[in-house]
């Protein structure tokens, strides 16, 4: 059977990964977490008080930085890791979002995390979620879809998954969050998210998860179809 690659990209916490996530489990694939890979890098930065606006400083933290995933062995989850420490839950804080689209604009940061994206999608039979996969890191990816929802229903559900790790922000809070990562990731010079011009654009506000997993796993079926 050929492989191809799937690749969602949209606006932050429309439900993205959740379904990414889904997709690469049914069609017995992989499944990457980009944003995550940013997260690891502005968390590196955060502890290590690296300043985006010195780029020896930025270039000197690049290469001292290793992310890799591995299947948490219990929970089942593909955690991240962070120069071989699980960083999983500590990316995932505000205070980590509050800082990733900064960190995520820097140009030396985006071409070091896209490299790694390619050799990762050699092998195909991928499925990855970001901003700029179908756009830049797989631009020949078989099927791009652009995921969207409305921002109130975004927020609504970040916090869900805030609380369920134990975390308590206020609804504003996250609101206001989103709207500022929104802003940043769509007015950056390097690689901005955009929907490509072959992605497939899904409005999920009104659908259940397992509605846009049969979507984009149809989709990609189709696609198979043809390679
Ligand atoms: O998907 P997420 O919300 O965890 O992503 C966190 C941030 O990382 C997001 O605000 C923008 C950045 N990001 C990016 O610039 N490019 C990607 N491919 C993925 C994420």
């Amino acid at each position: 059977m050929p492989k191809i690659i799937v690749a969602i990209d949209g606006y932050s916490s429309c439900g993205k990964s959740t379904t990414a996530k889904q997709v690469a489990k049914q069609l017995n694939y992989a499944y990457i977490d980009t944003g995550a890979m940013y997260r690891a890098v502005t968390l590196f930065f955060i502890q290590n008080h690296i300043s985006v606006s010195n780029p020896k400083e930025v270039q000197k933290a690049l290469s001292d930085i290793h992310i890799t995933f591995r299947r948490h062995k219990v929970k089942g989850t593909n955690d991240t890791y962070l120069n071989g420490l699980n960083v999983e839950d500590e990316i995932r804080k505000m205070y980590v979002s509050e800082q990733v689209s900064t960190v995520s604009a820097v140009a030396e940061v985006r071409h070091a995390l896209v490299a790694q994206q390619q050799r990762m999608g050699k092998t195909r039979g991928i499925v990855m979620d970001g901003r700029d996969i179908g756009t830049v890191v797989f631009p020949q990816a078989e099927l791009k879809i652009f995921m969207t929802a409305d921002p109130m229903i975004r927020a609504q559900r970040r916090q869900t998954e805030l609380l369920e790790k134990g975390e308590l922000v206020g609804l504003q809070e996250i609101a206001e969050n989103l709207k500022m990562r929104d802003h940043i990731d769509t007015t950056r010079t390097e690689s901005p998210l955009r929907q490509a011009e072959d992605a497939v654009f899904i409005d999920n506000s009104l659908m259940t998860l397992d509605e846009q997993v049969e979507m984009v796993v149809r989709l990609a079926d189709e696609q198979i179809g043809l390679v």
